[in-house]
């Protein structure tokens, strides 16, 4: 198919050309582990592979395929993987570009499994990292070292909301000969595609917004064709593909995904906005606010914005902290985000001072409710957060 179609017509039509079996509509969940050849000759000859092109479902399956093959087409890179969970493409793209005893420049504000994965698991086989705020490039020049194989990004990142300059940091990276990698899940590639930036190596954890509906995880590598023929042989070493169900998941979200982003957008600016006026609040990150430190790169890098945000109230108590989510009645606890339901998780920021309080942090995500109604209940319960 062309690729001069909208984003949002390459998602419905790319991969279904010629349709599916008996002129349905959805595709085909393929929930076979193994396909066969007509015969032998006609395997060896094509070194395994049926005629389809398929062997067992570790390797590669239909319907995860077609997940990838969108993919591909939203995040604008040759080719894309679908693993069974984020983590599972975050740690198969690392372990394919950071060979044994290699270093690492990571963000330290990395969705925290990464980081634990490169600062303590990595370790075992000699992979240093130097963590970075990631706010300017000098700082991703200064960590470099003659052995560093990867940058790795996140940006946004998912609690403070600090950005990274792609463009800048992939420029940097490429004249080195290191690879970047960059985690796109608050942004999707609705609103930002970090590749076409100069990132090589996009990464996702599905379960958030490109599933869309709190049902399923999943994880997404997408890149160049070298770089994802590399990170497939580890994939299949590792046994981290999505299973054929949650492949048709993954595909039954994605077609929905432009309109619960323009939403996301929306009715997070919203809230946010609305946060931000009120007395009881210090401070909200949003990338999507002139307030944010960050707001002109956020503008000249993405072209919308995810509901995933956090604000700092004053110091407040512990049992002020804890009323003010006992009053909220749309907003859930959890860690999760992504779906279609109001999520709220909060921490205190420092140890309480003599008079017991502290500032608190509460990262907030909007779902697909009416943000007047989550308006009312914020309204509702914010009083208690009076310093
Ligand atoms: C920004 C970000 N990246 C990666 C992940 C990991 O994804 P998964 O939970 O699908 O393994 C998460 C999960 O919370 C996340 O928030």
């Amino acid at each position: 198919m062309e690729h001069d179609f909208s984003l949002e017509t390459l998602l419905q039509h790319i991969g279904e050309e010629t349709g599916f079996p008996y002129g349905a509509v959805t595709p085909p969940i393929v929930q076979s582990s193994l396909f066969t050849a007509r015969s032998l000759r006609e395997r060896n000859a094509q070194g395994g592979l049926n005629d389809a092109g398929y062997v067992y479902t570790r390797n590669g399956n239909p319907t995860v395929r077609l997940a990838e093959q969108k993919l591909a087409a939203l995040e604008g890179t040759e080719d894309a993987l679908c693993f069974g969970s984020g983590m599972a493409a975050i740690a198969a793209a690392i372990l394919t570009f950071a060979e044994s005893g290699a270093h690492v420049i990571c963000v330290d504000t990395a969705y925290p499994p990464t980081r634990t994965l490169l600062q303590s698991w990595l370790t075992r086989y000699g992979v240093r990292t130097t963590f970075v705020s990631g706010e300017c490039v000098e700082e991703f020049e200064q960590a470099i070292q003659p052995d560093t194989r990867i940058i790795y990004l996140e940006s946004p990142s998912s609690l403070y909301f600090r950005l990274q300059d792609l463009r800048a940091v992939s420029a940097l990276a490429r004249a080195r000969g290191i690879v970047t990698l960059c985690d796109n899940s608050w942004a999707t590639p609705m609103f930002q595609n970090p590749h076409a930036l100069g990132v090589d190596i996009v990464l996702h954890s599905a379960s958030k917004y490109l599933g869309g509906h709190s049902d399923l995880l999943a994880g997404v590598v997408a890149g160049c064709r070298e770089h994802i023929e590399r990170v497939l042989k580890t994939r299949e070493l590792l046994g981290g593909i999505l299973d054929p169900f949650a492949g048709w998941l993954l595909l039954r979200g994605l077609r929905t995904l432009p309109v619960r982003m323009e939403r996301a957008h929306k009715q997070g600016l919203q809230v946010a906005e609305w946060l931000a006026s009120q007395p009881q609040i210090a401070r909200v990150n949003h990338p999507g606010l002139p307030s944010h430190p960050q707001h002109k790169l956020a503008r000249s890098q993405m072209r919308g914005y995810g509901s995933l945000f956090s604000f700092e109230t004053h110091p407040i108590t512990e049992d002020q902290a804890y009323a003010f989510t006992d009053r909220l009645h749309l907003f859930r606890f959890g860690c999760s985000w992504g779906g279609y339901e109001s999520l709220m998780l909060g921490w205190a920021q420092t140890e309480s001072d003599a008079a017991g309080k502290a500032p608190w942090l509460f990262r907030v995500y909007i779902g697909l409710e009416n943000p007047d109604d989550l308006i009312r209940d914020l309204h509702g319960a914010i009083a208690t957060l009076t310093p």
